[in-house]
């Protein structure tokens, strides 16, 4: 079979001896399963042509042993390969979230979430019947099929012959079936990961849309969505369906030809009745493997076209197979200099910066300010290199930032962002995300400058207080100080601030900025604000527009010589 997934055995590693069993307790039960077949020549010459009344007494203890060996081979077989299916499948999905985690910004931007969660959800779960049950039936039943073909042959050369004629036809069905079905299966999932993605998108935007009153837009939308669907399911189930019925149909020629030749043989005394008998049932019981094996088949099918889907996210080169520097970033960041740089998102034409140069240095306080769109969060977001840009370089304390691993370089920089994540547990794991072995002193420490710690102690429990989902929920305020104290507690050497204060009322933000200004007097303190009150008194404010910077200097300086700044201020003092 082409492209099958063999690398899924890879996950197999180290369960050597439960194969080991599960294929002996595999060969047992498709001997046992064929020497029944065989055993009923036994059967009938003892007990209707003999009539041997030692073996009348004997055979029905044989049977029930053969029965039940059969019955522990296969129990043991089906159990242990449904283990080491659920192995490969477990393994699989950690590996896809570990992958997905560390793949670069753009991918995201180019594949929306929905998606990739339908692969790592819906596609894992149809890999989880293929390593669980499908491989194991399909062994089980070659196996089996092989014994009883054999018997087959062994009783009657020449009536096996005509009986088997008809499995090539079989065989020729089967892929031509199954290459129908993995072609609507890739369609099937990619539909289906679309019904996922706005299963995602309604919960995410649960609110604009009952705000909008659009619920019934966005059901019309699903509805259409969920059809297409379903009519790619239906094409797959009308090839399924029809198979059996036509094996079936072709198999009963076949027997009813052999009923009647065989039977003519016997008449003519060429043939004892036992030797007949147990051929018919070997071919039945041989048929039935075989008429599995075909839908097993077109499921194995199924799951081929499936693990390739699972398999390109796998290979995708992560983050850090693409991007990571060799160097680790251990001296305290005493500068960051952006020169003469370009960069335009992987999905977009134009230039989002364009010939952007500046330098932040310690132990200076920089704003930017624009409006928005101007380019301002894209801009600080390249220095934990979320994007790297097109054109320029970027260097920390003199050295070309690609030149660091991001492990490292992430760790020197705190970002406070628009979108603040609380996770749900208590306020102290929320405020310690980022470091987990951080002391309570330290955190009550944090909170402090975040001014969020008197807050705290009046919520029921303190620190250990529940907060996000299903916890006590924060107002917007609250959430960006949780943040604040966060990045505070990852006491890191650069610290930005995406208008990380905007929900909060003058007073609070200027006491916020008193005690950042205070703990980060000595490195690089970077605030995106649009009320410029919080911005006046920075060392540096820098002036964006349409992506270029138009002017960098202290309040003063850029009041008296960039008209747009002035108008800016003028709007907001006037008020
Ligand atoms: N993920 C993205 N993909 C494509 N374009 C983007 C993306 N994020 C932002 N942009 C574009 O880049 C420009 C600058 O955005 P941004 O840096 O967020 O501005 P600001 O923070 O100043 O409001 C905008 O024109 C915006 O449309
Ligand atoms: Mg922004």
């Amino acid at each position: 079979m082409k492209r099958f997934p063999w690398w899924l055995l890879s996950y197999l590693e180290g369960s050597g001896f439960l194969i080991l069993i599960a294929i002996v307790a595999m060969f047992i039960n498709a001997g046992v399963t064929s020497y029944l077949a065989y055993f009923v020549k036994n059967i009938v010459n003892s007990v209707f042509v003999n009539k041997d009344e030692e073996m009348i007494r004997l055979i029905p203890f044989i049977l029930v042993a053969l029965i039940l060996v059969k019955g522990i081979a296969f129990f043991t077989n089906y159990y242990i390969m449904a283990y080491l299916g659920q192995v490969v499948i477990n393994r699989l999905r950690e590996d896809l979230y570990e992958k997905v985690l560390r793949l670069p910004m753009e991918k995201f931007l180019l594949e929306s979430p929905g998606s990739l969660i339908s692969k790592i959800i819906n596609d894992t779960n149809l890999l989880q019947d293929f390593a669980s049950r499908q491989i194991a039936t399909f062994l089980r039943n070659v196996l089996t099929a092989i014994g009883l073909i054999a018997v087959v042959f062994y009783q009657d050369f020449e009536l096996a012959f005509i009986g088997l004629v008809a499995l090539p036809l079989i065989g020729y069905l089967i892929s031509r079936i199954g290459k129908k079905i993995k072609k609507y299966t890739a369609k099937m999932q990619d539909r289906l990961a679309v019904v996922t993605g706005h299963l995602f998108e309604g919960i995410k935007n649960i609110k604009e849309i009952k705000l909008l009153g659009i619920e019934e837009k966005f059901s019309t939308l699903f509805r259409e969505d969920n059809a297409k669907y379903f009519k790619e399911f239906l094409k797959i189930k009308k090839v399924e369906a029809l198979y059996p019925p036509a094996v079936e149909l072709l198999a009963s020629f076949i027997v009813g030809f052999l009923i009647f030749y065989g039977g003519m043989r016997i008449v003519e005394g060429e043939l004892t009745a036992g030797t007949f008998f147990s051929f018919i049932i070997a071919l039945i019981m041989a048929y039935e493997p075989v008429r599995k094996l075909g839908q097993n088949y077109n499921k194995i099918q199924q799951s081929v076209a499936v693990a390739e889907r699972v398999k390109e996210i796998l290979d995708l080169p992560d983050e850090y197979e693409l991007k990571d520097g060799r160097e680790e970033l251990e001296s305290s960041v005493r500068k960051v200099e952006f020169r003469d740089i370009w960069f335009r998102y992987p999905n977009s034409e134009r230039f989002t910066l364009k010939n952007v140069s500046l330098s932040f240095e310690a132990g200076k306080k920089y704003a930017i300010v624009g409006k928005t769109g101007s380019g301002k969060s894209t801009l600080v977001s390249l220095i934990p290199r979320f994007y790297d840009p097109e054109r320029g370089e970027l260097l920390i304390n003199g050295r070309d930032i690609r030149n660091f691993t991001l492990k490292s370089l992430r760790r020197k920089i705190g970002v406070v962002s628009q979108d603040i994540v609380i996770f749900r547990g208590t306020v102290r794991e929320n405020i310690a995300v980022g470091k987990p072995s951080a002391s309570f002193e330290e955190i009550v420490e944090a909170a402090k400058v975040a001014c969020i710690h008197d807050f705290i102690v009046s919520l029921p429990q303190k620190y250990d207080t529940v907060i996000g989902d299903g916890g006590i929920q924060l107002s917007g305020g609250q959430r960006q100080r949780i943040a604040i104290a966060r990045a505070v507690l990852k006491n890191p050497d650069i610290l930005i601030l995406d208008e990380a204060t905007s929900a909060l009322d003058s007073e609070t933000e200027a006491a916020v900025q008193r005690a950042l200004d205070e703990k980060f007097k000595d490195r690089i303190l970077i605030a995106i604000a649009h009320r410029l009150s919080t911005v006046i008194n920075s060392d540096s404010i820098i002036f964006l527009r349409e992506g270029e910077v138009v002017g960098v200097g202290k309040h003063q300086e850029l009041y008296e010589s960039l008209l747009d700044y002035r108008k800016l201020c003028d709007i907001q003092f006037s008020i």
